[in-house]
């Protein structure tokens, strides 16, 4: 490995470059101290920060800036000296990547229900997966109504939402939910009307229909990217108008807001929306609305398209595990003349989920994603 780092003049040395193997970064002299590993900056039991990172002079400076190994070693202007382990300095190149994918997926990305729950290192594959892609499928469900429960546990509690833990997903006569008819779902996120929207979604099957009934899934993010480049007024729009989402009964009367295509403050897509049974927009200008519905349709088009849409058919004991914030998903409309369509559902947070990949991630025993392979990866 080799390392490079200096002081940039021309920025005051109030900026640090560091070039690993010819890539470079370049790192602020306050972003630095903040961080600083020694006793006095952060506390060394947490790891919190101790010094009030705010009242750091605005125009501290770089004094000395060397290195030796994979250590490098800073002295700033007000007098304090840092020593910083240089991958805690420069991204390692493990961080999951996104990997979008359309209908050409060659292979599903799957896990085996036992041995994610009792092999350490097959549920850390399962959730690198799940981060990567967007979605898993999980074979040996048992057959029952809370089959998937274990392994929910190893992740952190069950999301309880109005309609309980773990709900049925199945036709019913007097359906209080289009979801528990025999139609076809429209590629959707789940509950945009919620506060905070579920994070992941678990779809387990306890039996499926003879006919109709199968899953769809798109990518919210390659869709999202593909409209970004074929129309890109249409992009911006749906990143910036909000939306409404609503959803009431007798017992609830749920209403949340949020864009349809949401990014963070460096322009990646981070979240998308999109439930045509439960949207009612407010009533914006006119002139506002004719741009948001052009645009929605566009996105529409793009969720709908089977080049874009995988559509697997869960059996009995199989279940998908759904990124609420990335997957659109749906179902064909079925038909039952005989037997029953019985799936349950059950939501996971993000937070509890990440926190476990990262922890199975700090086991040295456990195998450490590596880059993509695919030729899939559309991002800008
Ligand atoms: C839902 C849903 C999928 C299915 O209930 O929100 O997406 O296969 N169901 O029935
Ligand atoms: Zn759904």
């Amino acid at each position: 490995m080799d390392v490079f780092v200096e002081i940039i003049p021309e920025t005051h040395a109030r900026q640090l470059r560091v070039i690993v193997d010819n890539r470079e970064t370049r790192l602020h002299a306050l972003w630095l101290r903040e961080r600083s590993p020694d006793a006095e900056t952060l506390d060394p039991r947490t790891g919190q920060r101790l010094i009030e990172a705010a009242a750091l002079p605005l125009d501290l400076a770089l004094v000395e800036a060397s290195c030796r190994g994979d250590r490098i070693h800073l002295a700033f202007s007000d007098g304090h000296h840092a020593d910083f382990a240089l991958g805690d300095l420069v991204p390692a190149s493990s961080d999951v990547i996104h990997e979008h994918w359309d209908a050409s997926l060659a292979e599903l990305p799957s896990a085996d229900f036992e041995r994610a729950l009792e092999d350490d290192g097959a549920l850390a594959a399962m959730l690198e997966s799940l981060e990567r892609y967007g979605f898993v499928k999980v074979r040996g469900v048992p057959l029952t109504l809370d089959g998937m429960m274990p392994l929910v546990e190893r992740l952190g509690p069950l999301r309880r939402t109005n309609w309980g833990g773990i709900a049925d997903v199945k036709s019913i006569a007097d359906a209080y939910d289009l979801t528990m008819t025999q139609r076809g779902l429209e590629p959707h996120t789940d509950n945009p009307y919620r506060d905070p929207i579920p994070g992941y979604i678990w779809l387990h099957c306890l039996s499926n229909a003879d006919s109709g009934g199968d899953s769809t899934l798109a990518d919210g993010f390659m869709a999202a990217e593909r409209l970004r480049r074929q129309d890109p007024d249409a992009f911006d729009c749906l990143t910036r108008i909000s939306t409404r989402f609503r959803y009431v009964d007798d017992s609830a009367h749920l209403v949340s807001e949020g864009p349809l295509i949401e990014l963070d403050s460096r322009g990646e897509v981070v979240r998308v929306r999109y439930n045509n049974r439960t949207e009612r927009i407010p009533p914006l200008p006119p002139e506002q609305l004719e741009r948001y519905y052009a645009a929605r349709r566009a996105f529409f088009a793009l969720i709908t398209d089977p080049e874009l849409t995988l559509t697997p058919k869960l059996a009995p004991g199989e279940m998908l595990i759904m990124d609420n914030y990335r997957l659109l998903h749906g179902r064909t409309a079925f038909r039952l003349s005989q037997g029953v369509r019985h799936l349950r559902q059950g939501y996971v947070d993000r937070d509890t989920t990440a926190s476990r990949r990262l922890i199975l991630r700090r086991q040295p025993s456990i195998h450490q994603p590596d880059a993509p392979s695919s030729s899939l990866q559309e991002s800008a």
